[in-house]
């Protein structure tokens, strides 16, 4: 038996929050918007749409199943169902994942903790791409700022987390983001009435289906799991402080609708504006950082909503990282018997450096390549498409094949208080098995040749 009590969430509500906070950040701000426009558009969004709902939901629930009926973390989690076996590799996948993710994670998070400081001078802000363009690339490619921000960034989110999640972020995140939300809303409206967005909305609604290759549906199913903290045994961590009592269902439609609605309206609110600013749609992790400012340039009190939309998408950002932290830190302090202070430590030294040199890989480490790409594209590209696919294939096999059926039906039920149809039951397991196994194996043989 542990000695350590664990922490847990207060409410539903506090789950909902925690677990859409994680799922909700910029993967769907920041990184769908500029996938969608490297990837052809409408076609990329219908393969995403059908990744979400036939292999996300049932990987989330699988997820779910294992955290909660362990209550550990995502390594003690399948050491206690499989001790010493294989299926461990789930367990190395979720630190080595996450450590990887924040890499690059914080180093974003960092520009948008800048851009909130940049959008409160009047100069900021202007409707001419080709400026915005060059500040953009002036201070990512710098080495100093952009390192500070990016240790800032992560410093926040470790302080976060050695406060535990509870009393933290979880009471922020209530009112924040519903803000974030509304604040969406307006840029899309904005964005799809200025002249020239029908050619962005044609973009987001008309699919090409000769767009689609292996590399983009790895990309949409990297995307997919990475926007819903899939595969990496974040929602294993997060599922293990998840009251019995709790209908797991619920949960994950709700967060997988909510984070599906952020990603949507991000892209309505980017890329309309992308094509009316004739700013080429596969620029890359630039765009939102140039497309937006030109959109607050067109608004009354422009400087405001950009400080108020940066200061939210760093929240939205910070309550992503904490997750990712947790993942490593729950697997420091319950496996490594670290104290919490000393885990959290440990793990800012190891992303700290780790994304230091991601971020100086947008300047003076640009030439250093591997495989053709930067340091910070390598850890996107890794854990995106490489770590997660193979995470989630693994978590819902080992949900599919090793856990047992009976267990899977108490967790799913919540211990029998919640009615499932037999059928339906069967027909999940039916998808944990078979479907989302070998769905996912496609796509990544599929892009290797
Ligand atoms: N889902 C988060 C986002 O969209 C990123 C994330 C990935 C968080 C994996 C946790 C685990 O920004």
């Amino acid at each position: 038996m542990s000695t350590i009590k664990r922490d847990g969430f207060g409410s539903r509500f506090g789950v909902l929050v925690a677990v859409a906070g994680s799922a909700v950040g910029l993967g769907n701000l920041w990184r769908f918007p500029y996938m969608v426009g490297t990837n052809g558009g409408a076609a990329f969004i219908i393969v995403y749409l059908a990744f979400v709902i036939v292999l996300c939901l049932p990987i989330m629930f699988s997820e779910f199943v294992i955290g909660r009926r362990t209550q550990s973390n995502a390594f003690g989690a399948i050491s206690k169902i499989a001790p010493r076996s294989g299926w461990l590799t789930i367990g190395v996948i979720s630190v080595v994942a996450s450590i990887c993710i924040m890499s690059f994670y914080s180093v974003v998070g960092g520009w948008t903790l800048d851009y909130i400081f940049k959008s409160f001078s009047s100069s900021f802000l202007t409707s001419d791409s080709s400026s915005l363009s060059s500040q953009f690339s002036g201070f990512t490619e710098s080495s100093f700022v952009p390192v500070i921000m990016h240790l800032l960034f992560l410093a926040i989110s470790a302080l976060i987390v050695v406060a535990g999640v509870k009393n933290g972020i979880e009471k922020y995140s209530k009112i924040l983001m519903p803000v974030l939300f509304i604040l969406v809303v307006i840029l899309a409206i904005r964005s799809l009435t200025l002249d020239g967005a029908m050619e962005g909305v044609k973009f987001l609604l008309y699919p090409d289906f000769s767009k689609i290759t292996g590399d983009t549906l790895l990309a949409a199913l990297g995307q997919a799991f990475f926007s819903l903290s899939l595969g990496m045994g974040c929602i294993i961590t997060y599922g293990s402080y998840v009251n019995k009592k709790e209908n797991l269902f619920k949960i994950s439609f709700s967060v997988a609708a909510a984070d599906t609605g952020f990603a949507i309206l991000a892209g309505l609110a980017v890329v309309p504006a992308v094509f009316a600013f004739g700013i080429p749609p596969g620029q890359g992790p630039s765009l939102v950082f140039i497309t937006l400012p030109q959109i607050f340039a067109q608004l009354p009190f422009g400087n405001v909503i950009s400080i108020a939309f940066f200061f939210i998408l760093m929240i939205a950002a910070l309550t992503s990282a904490i997750s990712l932290l947790e993942v490593v830190v729950a697997y420091f302090t319950e496996e490594l018997k670290m104290t919490r202070k000393v885990a959290v430590v440990v793990t800012f030294v190891i992303i700290g450096i780790f994304g230091t040199f991601s971020s100086l890989s947008q300047g003076v480490l640009k030439d250093f390549t591997l495989f053709g790409k930067s340091i910070f594209d390598l850890f996107d590209y890794t854990s995106s498409n490489i770590l997660l696919p193979v995470g989630g294939l693994l978590v819902v096999l080992f949900v599919g094949w090793r856990v047992k059926r009976a267990d899977v039906l108490d967790e799913l039920t919540s211990g029998g208080t919640v009615a499932l149809r037999k059928s339906l039951f069967t027909g999940i397991m039916l998808v944990i098995k078979f479907l989302a196994p070998i769905a996912i194996s496609i796509v990544l043989i599929n892009s290797l040749i």
